[in-house]
């Protein structure tokens, strides 16, 4: 059968080409005493003893380092790199993560000399440039989630999650009482209720109704006066809209009770809806996801958090402001100095007040990050915003939720689709149809690589059994959409007329099924010479 099934795959395989070897050992396995990948001139300044100068500190005995030549290196790595899937080599379709392609220009503005030496200890005064930048992002950002006042310290998703709650944990007691718990629903991303929970409260979870939304009957029974907040993800992890969320705001303000929005999802809001004026008190954002800072290989990410006007006492330390007036950035005017240049409206810096860095915050929670955040990141988002602009960042997410529907509208007749409510940026199926021939999610994704694609997210959100989490993104073109779907629905016929072949993928990788288990338990992140051998 498993012959059959790989004589199968070299007909079947459409985009997908062989690695360009399929075995490279390790520099150490490689390296042959004496090689050397350089030639130093000969020392044209007095010799120092090196022993003398270092102490303790001098190492007697080399290191151990692979000695190899220079192109021997090259194409080791380079051998390497084509082994990798990235966002430049095709679709990601790796759903909640948003992997949008980061454009290129973001990259250039982030590597001008001044801005990529910039020095986290320079005084304000000569930082003045790069801070314009900060508060630049930092109005934009106001402006696309309706919200008053904004920290861009938290450096990822769920950092920023961790500021958010501190947040409402602060204010609660100002009012005399952090309170106790946070009502989670179950179609929220897994860091909401780990972020709650690390934050000091219980977590009350919340079920959906059959559309994905929140049950307004059960939320009014479940909020009571030791609800601190509603930690809601929306558009939700199965990609829903939360119609009701004006409504939801009301429910928790009657009770004293705040509602947090996670906002990484906003690739499928900006430009369009405003979290500010649906009733959000305070959210974060995924920069590395909606705004195209690159995040695959573990980031830098960036996750500010923005709030209403009554949160900004608490906001972490320290704040950016006007000089002149102490006033917060987020209260200076809409047009004329100072104004967000989201239009592409060139400001005259000139006339600025200058923007330096506020400590004095008594009421606030405090640092939740090293200087000021993650700050190439914030170069490339508004880099990202202002390439843009207004009509742009619409455009893209009009397309980011077409594209969506697009692969919903082609797949449903091959794949369950549990929830009908209409998708947003992303769509999530189920392997119902598939598990019944004994293929699970895990299967089709790894079958998907054999295709020339990064798998989807697999069997998540938990609330659909053996979910296959597709978010296309508006980065793809009808061309690519349709070679994805094209994939999905032969592996949905290979389903029927070939399982094993679904089940032993992928064929076309150096390796195939891992034992991923043992691989998250007892991981070998350190080269040793086998015991016994001379390079010991
Ligand atoms: C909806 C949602 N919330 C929170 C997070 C956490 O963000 P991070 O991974 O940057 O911590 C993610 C990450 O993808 C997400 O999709």
């Amino acid at each position: 059968m498993i012959s059959e099934a790989k004589d199968m795959k070299k007909t079947q395989t459409g985009k997908v080409r062989a690695h360009q070897t399929q075995n490279e050992a390790l520099l150490f396995e490689k390296s042959s005493p004496g090689k050397r990948g350089y030639k130093l001139a000969p020392l044209d300044v007095p010799a120092v003893d090196v022993a003398a100068l270092l102490g303790e500190a001098h190492r007697k005995v080399a290191g151990e380092l692979p000695e190899l030549s220079e192109i021997e290196i090259i194409r080791h790595f380079t051998r390497l790199s084509t082994w990798n899937y990235a966002i430049d080599l095709g679709m990601y379709p790796l759903g909640s993560c948003t992997m949008k392609y980061n454009p290129r220009v973001n990259e250039w503005v982030a590597r001008i000399e001044g801005l990529a030496d910039a020095h986290p200890y320079r005084p304000d005064a000569l930082a003045q440039g790069i801070l314009e930048i900060i508060d630049n992002l930092q109005r934009c950002l106001l402006e696309i989630t309706g919200m008053d006042t904004i920290t861009l310290q938290p450096a990822a998703g769920a950092h920023g999650e961790f500021a958010g709650i501190l947040l409402v944990r602060a204010w609660h007691e100002s009012q005399g009482n952090a309170r106790k718990k946070i009502l989670i629903p179950d179609s929220a991303h897994g860091t909401n209720p780990a972020t709650a929970a690390i934050c000091g409260y219980t977590v009350e979870n919340l079920k959906s109704n059959s559309e994905g939304g929140i049950d307004l009957e059960a939320l009014t029974r479940q909020v009571d006066d030791e609800t601190a907040a509603l930690m809601i993800t929306n558009p939700s992890t199965i990609g829903v809209f939360e119609s009701q969320i004006a409504r939801i705001a009301e429910i928790l303000h009657a009770k004293g009770a705040l509602l947090y929005m996670d906002g990484a999802n906003m690739n499928a809001l900006v430009g369009k809806a405003r979290p500010g004026d649906f009733g959000v008190d305070v959210m974060h954002l995924n920069l590395h996801k909606t705004f195209s800072t690159p995040h695959g290989g573990g980031g830098p990410g960036s996750g500010p958090v923005a709030c209403k006007a009554f949160l900004e006492p608490f906001l972490p330390t320290p704040v950016l402001v006007r000089c002149d007036n102490k006033s917060m950035v987020s209260q200076v005017p809409k047009s004329g100095p100072g104004a967000p240049i989201l239009d592409g409206e060139s400001n005259n810096n000139s006339r600025q007040p200058q923007l330096t860095w506020s400590y004095d915050r008594p009421k606030s929670v405090g640092r939740v990050r090293a200087f000021y955040g993650n700050v190439g990141m914030f170069i490339r988002a508004l880099a990202y915003i202002l390439a843009n602009g207004p009509d742009g960042l619409r455009q893209t997410t009009e397309d980011a939720v077409l594209n969506a529907n697009y692969i919903r509208a082609k797949l449903e007749d091959v794949y369950e689709l549990p929830y009908k409510t209409a998708s947003m940026h992303e769509v999530v199926f189920s392997d119902k149809r598939q598990a019944a021939r004994g293929v699970k999610t895990g299967d089709i994704a790894k079958r998907l690589i054999d295709y020339g694609f990064h798998p989807y997210t697999v069997s998540f959100p938990m609330i659909v059994a053996g979910a296959l989490m597709i978010e296309p993104t508006e980065s793809e073109s009808l061309e690519e959409l349709d070679l994805f779907i094209e994939a999905m629905r032969s592996i949905a016929r290979e389903v029927e007329e070939t399982p094993e072949l679904v089940k032993t993928a992928p064929h076309s990788t150096r390796v195939s099924r891992l034992d991923e288990v043992q691989a998250a338990r007892k991981p070998i992140l350190r080269w040793a010479p086998a015991v016994g051998s001379k390079d010991r």
